[in-house]
């Protein structure tokens, strides 16, 4: 019987989602004559049932440098998804399904878990632009972010200067500033905001002032969109809890932005940059980190190393166990926000 492993893309889109479904399909089918099952638009497809066979034909092979998943994506909070369980596994039975590969972030992990631990078999593939899961050293789409990001802040200088103006960027990054702090020091930011170091709003007046003081004619200032004032210093409004237990965010940059025009009297300008952050076309490093982990995510289906996700250590891809992928958010450490410092103003 030939090997038959079901794919699935969950939560947020990423740039690379494609490689790695090429590097599966390729892999499956040169290396163990597998079959694979792609399942549409995240942990729904596994519920009800939503099937694409994958072949190892031209259309694969010219998904590798395109945006976006061919699978579709969704969020399913963890829930709705255990209360699914015989779906689920009707779908895999429907479709004789030896071994699941989840591709996605935190969340979709732990669902990964949890279908290993109702008997399934899953190899989990670790996805998000904010880089801030556990045990590896990047993901991909990361490196696409970034470009972006520091395209952006590089198109920002000129205008800045041109006009004398504070230029906020707000970028991605829930809990962990790793955007802001590669596209920060990359596009030569005056400052950098993350959600590890609560911002004093004093601090960063008076950098910018200093600027201006030294005969700069502008500043630039690289804001997390989960960053927060530190307490007593400046409110932020709360948007609350999404559905999937998500904050959902008000603008932090646009805040900061405003508060820094009231005390300066200066021109401030602030820019969102959003989903741009999170379309398009994958980096070179994100194509062959994706593929890296397509084709590694196979190879431990075949060997049998289920409740495995690939990581990325040094150079290696290597396999790390569930519970340390989804064990805690990798934040930036303070000595590399300490680099980036030493750079302010
Ligand atoms: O987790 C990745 C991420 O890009 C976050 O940085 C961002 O806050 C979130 O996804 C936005 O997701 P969406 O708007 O698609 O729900």
């Amino acid at each position: 019987m030939t090997l038959r492993i079901g794919v699935v893309t969950a939560g947020g889109d990423c740039p690379g989602l494609n490689a790695v479904i090429r590097g599966i399909v390729r892999t499956a089918n040169s290396c163990y004559d597998a079959t694979v099952v792609g399942f549409h638009d995240g942990w729904n497809g596994l519920v009800n049932n939503l099937r694409l066979q994958l072949y190892d034909n031209e259309r694969i092979d010219k998904i590798l440098n395109q945006g976006g998943t061919i699978l579709g994506t969704g969020r399913m909070n963890t829930g709705d998804l255990e209360a699914q369980l015989d779906s689920v596994k009707e779908t895999l039975a429907d479709n004789e399904i030896d071994a699941v590969i989840p591709i996605g972030g935190d969340g979709t992990l732990r669902g990964a878990r949890w279908l290993m631990e109702n008997g399934i078999n899953v190899v989990g593939v670790p996805k998000t632009i904010d880089n801030d899961v556990a045990n590896t050293d990047y993901t991909f789409g990361f490196d696409t972010a970034v470009s972006i990001a520091t395209d952006a802040i590089d198109r920002l200088h000129t205008t800045a200067e041109s006009h004398q103006r504070i230029m906020l960027v707000e970028v991605m990054g829930r809990n962990a500033g790793w955007i802001a702090l590669h596209a920060g020091m990359a596009g030569g930011a005056h400052m950098v905001v993350i959600p590890e170091v609560p911002f004093d709003v004093n601090y960063i007046e008076k950098v910018m002032e200093r600027r201006f003081q030294m005969g700069e004619s502008y500043g630039i200032c690289v804001v997390a969109e989960g960053a927060m004032p530190k307490e007593g210093t400046m409110d932020v409004r709360s948007g609350g809890i999404d559905e999937f237990g998500h904050k959902i965010y008000t603008g932090v940059a646009q805040q900061l932005g405003d508060e820094l025009k009231n005390r300066t009297g200066r021109d401030v300008r602030t820019t969102v940059l959003g989903h741009i952050q999170r379309g398009g076309t994958p980096t070179a490093f994100d194509r062959v980190l994706g593929t890296r982990f397509g084709v590694n995510a196979v190879h431990a289906v075949a060997n049998g190393d289920f409740g495995k996700v690939v990581a990325l250590h040094g150079d290696k891809i290597e396999l790390i166990t569930l519970d340390e992928a989804v064990g805690h958010t990798k934040l930036v450490p303070p000595e590399r926000y300490a680099e980036m410092e030493a750079l302010f103003g």
